[in-house]
């Protein structure tokens, strides 16, 4: 950018005295097509379990998620991505229920696409939701298996797949996994459905509140057997070349849409990757960002429909083209 102007010709505030020329110049704005709802479902029949650590969401049956879809149709929201709430009875070291064609996923993609057909239902691929461990891949001796976890995952998104999910979402980070779920698809007659990659995706203290939404396994305390974080798998906060690298594999493994995470403390890698590779690219403003927000609200310390809006505003402007957020369907109304 080549201005030179100068004060007293150039006075910036010029722009900014009323409304419908702040309107008229504004450079990005956000609309009800950004968003993708993020939800929890459970398997029970109670339509709402509200989630202590996210105050004003709840996980939700798996009507209540129909329901849901429809209210996400009338508000405008393109799509829903769904987790699951898996009974700790259900779960061991393999995650063997992840493979469940009529477990709680499955059941809630198609109670989802009966509801409201043209919402779009994006689902998560990884083994942490039925884990004993809590891990998102297969763990022995302290390691996570990345090559025998692909072959599971793999599984996990057909099946999906086969229940109508329309985006499969890799939210793993094993190496190889996008390559792998693609060539399963297209063996399989499925070559139309698109992958979200969590491309770059971090070991983050921001999934604290999620862990308590999904009941996700306690993970272990840093003995050797059982690794007390993700940090072998999940990305180091520091870095940055290595989320291009990443991403760069995932879209010649065939990804058609990539997903940097958390959101806001890495609006920076956001907007380095949609520079450089011009894809569909998304954040996804997590749990703990969630919890944060409504925190400060509850307190009265922060006005908490702009807050939603203003961060949300804030993704766009780093130049995403969409937002995974629990607030999105609060976001619709504000929007709408
Ligand atoms: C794991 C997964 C996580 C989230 C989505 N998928 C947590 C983790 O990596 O431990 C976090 C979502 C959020 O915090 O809102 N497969």
């Amino acid at each position: 950018m080549n201005f030179t102007g100068r004060y007293p010709n150039s006075r910036p505030r010029r722009l900014r005295q009323h409304d419908w020329v702040r309107r008229l110049t504004r450079e990005n704005r956000l609309s009800v097509d950004d968003l993708i709802w993020s939800l929890v479902v459970h398997e029970g029949v109670e339509p709402e379990i509200p989630v202590a650590s996210m105050p004003g969401t709840a996980r939700l049956s798996v009507r209540a998620a129909a329901d849901a879809a429809k209210r996400a149709a009338k508000l405008g929201i393109p799509s829903i991505a769904v987790f699951p709430f898996i009974d700790g009875a259900k779960k061991d070291a393999s995650g063997k229920e992840a493979l469940n064609p009529n477990g709680l996923v499955c059941n809630a993609v198609r109670a989802m696409k009966d509801a409201a057909p043209e919402v779009g239902v994006m689902v998560d691929v990884a083994l942490d939701p039925f884990t004993d461990h809590g891990h998102d891949g297969l763990l022995r001796d302290g390691r996570i298996l990345n090559d025998e976890t692909v072959a599971v995952l793999t599984e996990q998104a057909l099946i999906q797949v086969k229940a109508g999910a329309d985006i499969v979402a890799p939210s793993d980070m094993m190496d190889g996994r996008v390559g792998a779920i693609r060539t399963a698809l297209d063996a399989n007659g499925h070559q139309d459905t698109m992958i979200m990659s969590y491309a770059a995706k971090y070991a983050s203290a921001f999934y604290g509140p999620y862990r308590d939404a999904i009941g996700s396994g306690k993970l272990g305390t840093g003995s050797v057997a059982n690794p007390g974080d993700k940090r072998t798998y999940q990305m180091d906060y520091g870095n940055t070349d290595e989320a291009i690298r990443e991403v760069a594999m995932d879209v010649a493994e065939g990804a058609d849409m990539l997903l940097v995470k958390p959101g806001l403390p890495y609006l920076d890698i956001v907007a380095r990757v949609k520079a450089e590779f011009g894809m569909p690219t998304y954040a996804f403003q997590v749990s703990g960002e969630y919890a944060m927000m409504k925190a400060a609200a509850a307190n009265g310390w922060l006005d908490e429909n702009r807050a939603i809006i203003e961060s949300l505003t804030a993704f766009k402007r780093a130049g995403a083209d969409g937002i995974v957020t629990y607030f999105a369907p609060r976001a619709a109304e504000l929007l709408g």
